[in-house]
This record gives C-alpha cells, sequence and structure tokens, in this order.
C-alpha cells in the first residue's frame, strides 16, 4: 500500500483522499457533525452557499472568508461557536478560503474522500486503511496556495498512526510530515506556532487553535458524496 502526503493539494487522487485543513476548516466540519448536525454540504463559493439557502430557507450557513464569519450567514468557521449553536438535526451549507475548495477538488477524482482534523485522527486512519486497495493520500489544503505548517503536522500525525497500523511505502511528502510531527513538540505548540495559527490569534480566535490541537475526541469520519454541483459531506 502506498501512503503519500501532499503539502498542497494536487489535482489526480486514484484512491482514497484524507483532506486536512485542521486550522479551521476540517476540525469545524467534525464539530459540527459531533454537535448532531444533520449533514454537510460543501461549496466552493459564498454566492453557492447563499445560492441553496435561496431554495432551501431551512438550511444553516457556516464559512469564513479572512477568517471572519461571511456577512449573511448563521456562523463562521469556529470550532468554539458550533459547541454553542443549535445545529442539531440541521443541514449545514459550508464554504471556506481554502478548506471546502480543497475537499471539491479531491472528489473530482477519488474513490473515497475523507474529512481529517486531529480531533479525529485516528479515526480517520483506521478507516482509510479499510477502504483503500492501492494508495493513501493526505491532502493538505494549505493557505492561499501555500504549504500550512499545521496542516503537515496533522498529516503527520494520521501518517504516524497509519504507520503503527501497516506497511506503507511512502513518499517524501508522508517523510516530511513525520518530520514535523516528531520535532514539531506536541499538537497545541505545532499549531500555535503556524503562520495561520498566530492569524487566528490575533483575530482573538486562539480558542478555535487549541481546539484543533486536541487529538482523537472524536470518532466520526465525515465521507463526501460527490454531487452535480458540489459534494455533500455525509456520517
Ligand atoms: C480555510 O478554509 O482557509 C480555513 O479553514 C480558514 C479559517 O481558519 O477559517
Amino acid at each position: 500500500m502506498k501512503l503519500r502526503v501532499d503539502l498542497l493539494p494536487d489535482s489526480h487522487y486514484p484512491d482514497v483522499a484524507l483532506v486536512i485543513d485542521v486550522l479551521r476548516a476540517t476540525t469545524t466540519a467534525v464539530a459540527l457533525l459531533e454537535r448532531g448536525a444533520g449533514g454537510l454540504l460543501l461549496t466552493r463559493t459564498a454566492e453557492d452557499a447563499l445560492g441553496v439557502r435561496a431554495v432551501r430557507p431551512e438550511v444553516l450557513l457556516a464559512g469564513e472568508r479572512g477568517g471572519l464569519t461571511i456577512p449573511g450567514f448563521d456562523l463562521g468557521n469556529s470550532p468554539v461557536e458550533v459547541g454553542e449553536a443549535a445545529v442539531a438535526g440541521r443541514q449545514v451549507v459550508m464554504t471556506t478560503t481554502n478548506g471546502t475548495g480543497a475537499a471539491w477538488r479531491a472528489a473530482q477524482s477519488a474513490r473515497h474522500v475523507v474529512l481529517a482534523a486531529l480531533i479525529n485522527a485516528h479515526a480517520v486512519a483506521r478507516h482509510a486503511l479499510a477502504v483503500a486497495s492501492e494508495e493513501i493520500a493526505i491532502v493538505c489544503a494549505g493557505t492561499d496556495g501555500r504549504v500550512g505548517l499545521d496542516d503537515v503536522y496533522a498529516a503527520g500525525v494520521i501518517a504516524e498512526y497509519l504507520l503503527a497500523l501497516g506497511d506503507f511505502q511512502v513518499d517524501d511528502g508522508a517523510r516530511i510530515a513525520l518530520t514535523m510531527r516528531r520535532g514539531g513538540g506536541d499538537p497545541g505548540e505545532a499549531l500555535r506556532g503556524s503562520g495561520h495559527g498566530a492569524t487566528l490569534e490575533k483575530l482573538g480566535l486562539g480558542a478555535d487553535v487549541d481546539f484543533a490541537a486536541q487529538l482523537s475526541t472524536s470518532r466520526l469520519i465525515p465521507t463526501l458524496v460527490p454531487g452535480d454541483d458540489v459534494p455533500v459531506g455525509a456520517l
């Protein structure tokens, strides 16, 4: 079995893709589902999300641009805020700057796309191994086309779990992520030390960084189901 880590999203995934935007899109997606959201619809643009609400007024809209809640949306992209929101049973349409687009792109080719974060790291690693037939690709969303230390560290955590579970032929991306994981300190240090972690601190969103740094507190495996326009995240 091959294990590959893409430090930035690539265009083609033949088998399983675990998409990571640990700060914060994939962490927030897991938090929404943990709070009982009825399902997620990921869109690339805010206009697409607003378009869904125009025909389905019952949905909640969640998302950010520049880290802040999009005007007219019900929620931002904060896993901590989600903990206080009434999302149980509600369908949530979610759009973020990098994370939801990375998931959408992976869904164009991969057989199986899962949203991965530190909070569901063990669960997604076990699941990936169970469903993969040739390759597990861990895809780091990055920030605006640039590598994010936070995502690479989280990829290293998942890669480390996978290596404990099976035999893999690893690529250099995986070696870099594993090196980052082993030398990067604990998850809180690593995430706070990343460029995006510092940006979120400056925006007063440091609690989200601490939330995202928790390891394997969830067993949820958000799996994307390709749709006509946008993939639907299902449990
Ligand atoms: C993104 O998709 O770029 C992020 O999740 C940004 C954020 O921290 O809200």
